[in-house]
């Protein structure tokens, strides 16, 4: 079990990979702050198909924020959820998630890391460019309400 303490943040708080039990949470979490609405047997496919790309941030014992990604490729990943609970953003979780999400992709093999994000959620655009994605691409009516997405790619050994 691998402990990451934040220097903003008091608690002591673990990334791990999600747990089978710890799925009904993460749903939660995900129909309160995602814009799209996702079956609730999604996550136990994502669960199922990369274990390795789905972890979870809990902080004495509850969950307060998750990333789910997946390996499309041999040598390519896809961040396809992110997701940090209103009341713990801005402490550093959701780089804590995604610095080890990066790790378990080199440890995977992946070369590069890609993502879709809506071109209208400039906190999320920043934290990827903070993290070293950049806009690569603009898809139009991407979502299922219109918006646009720009796709962001990381080369990974440059991270
Ligand atoms: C995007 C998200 C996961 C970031 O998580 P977080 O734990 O708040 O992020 P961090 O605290 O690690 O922030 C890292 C950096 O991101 C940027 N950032 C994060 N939140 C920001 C905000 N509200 N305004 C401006 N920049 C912000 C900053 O550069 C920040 O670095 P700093 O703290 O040194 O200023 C979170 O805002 C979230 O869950 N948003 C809703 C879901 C979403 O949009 N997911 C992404 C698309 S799938």
């Amino acid at each position: 079990m691998i402990y990451t303490k934040l220097p903003s943040y008091k608690f002591v708080l673990e990334i791990r990979q999600v747990q089978p039990q710890d799925i009904f949470s993460v749903i939660k979490i995900a129909y309160e702050s995602l814009p799209e609405q996702y079956y609730p047997a999604v996550f136990n496919q994502f669960y199922e198909s990369f274990p390795e790309g789905f972890l979870i941030a809990e902080q004495h014992h509850k969950i307060v924020g998750f990333i789910v990604g997946l390996k499309p490729d041999e040598e390519i990943a896809k961040v396809l959820l992110l997701s940090v609970t209103n009341d713990h953003r801005k402490k550093g979780i959701g780089t804590a998630l995604l610095k080890r999400f990066l790790n378990a992709m080199k440890n995977q093999n992946i070369k590069k890391v890609e993502l879709e994000v809506r071109t209208t959620n400039t906190v999320a655009i920043g934290f990827y460019k903070k993290h070293g994605f950049d806009v690569v691409d603009t898809l139009p009516n991407f979502y299922q309400n219109g918006e646009d997405a720009y796709t962001m790619k990381l080369v990974l050994r440059s991270y």
